[in-house]
């Protein structure tokens, strides 16, 4: 099974069209099981963004679109229309043996991202009813740290209870978005997966528009990271050979 993790699209300014336009391209070559959006669709939370947003994405063929609100969705009272123009379910099933649940980590006009204790109890109490899949974990904000991408935000502000229940109830893979810099976290049996910027002209430490393809064989996880009109490589690659821009 093949699912497509695109995030931070940032229709608006610093919007690159082309670019994404070349990404429906590609993702619809992949035909992937599924696409999940991490966050940061619109840049504003605008009526104009969304809609335009939406009608881009109605361009993907997969069966299954789940779209979850970033910081900048929610601003200018975006999150009463976020919910309008990307309906999802919190929990989603694919093929049989995969569970995907996602988590809104985004408050109106903040742009730091939080979890709360209540859907952090949901969460625990949600993946016990699948003790046998594959579990995946889907938010907007990162939920650990990341090189390079400055120290103006912390990561969501109960981390540490997020990532105690991502452990405990054998969650396989989180997929974030949020610093535009696509890095994996390796924790043993957890996987830790950034995307990048899909679209979006503000890029960080990595500077190209990118996107992740997971691909799940019976068991087995494997992350690959797609430079938008460019190469494919595992997503490791870029922690095993790291470097800092600029610098061979
Ligand atoms: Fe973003
Ligand atoms: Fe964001």
């Amino acid at each position: 099974m093949k699912i497509v993790q695109i995030s931070d699209i940032h229709v608006g300014s610093q919007f690159r069209e082309e670019v994404f336009d070349q990404v429906i391209d590609e993702v619809n070559i992949i035909h992937p099981s599924a696409i999940i959006v991490t966050g940061d669709l619109t840049n504003e939370g605008l009526m104009q963004e969304y809609e335009k947003c939406k009608a881009k994405i109605a361009k993907f063929k997969t069966e299954k679109i789940i779209a979850i609100s970033g910081n900048h969705d929610y601003r200018n009272t975006g999150y009463l229309l976020f919910k309008k123009f990307f309906p999802f379910e919190s929990v989603n099933q694919l093929g049989s043996n995969v569970v995907l649940a996602t988590l809104g980590t985004a408050r109106p006009d903040r742009d730091e991202g939080e979890v709360g204790y209540r859907q952090n109890l949901w969460l625990e109490r949600t993946m016990k009813k699948y003790p046998k899949k594959i579990k995946i974990l889907a938010m907007h904000h990162h939920l650990v740290g990341i090189p390079d991408s400055g120290t103006d935000r912390v990561t969501v502000i109960d981390a540490g209870d997020v990532l105690r229940t991502a452990i405990s109830s054998n969650v396989n893979l989180v997929l974030c978005g949020h610093k535009h810099r696509p890095w994996i976290w390796n924790f043993g049996n957890l996987l830790v997966v950034n995307a990048g910027t899909a679209s979006s002209e503000r890029m960080r430490g990595f500077f190209e528009n990118t996107y992740n393809i997971i691909t799940i064989d019976k068991n087995k996880i494997r992350v690959d990271l797609k430079i938008v009109g460019g190469k494919t490589m595992p997503l490791q690659n870029l922690v095993t050979n790291y470097t800092r821009f600029g610098e061979e």
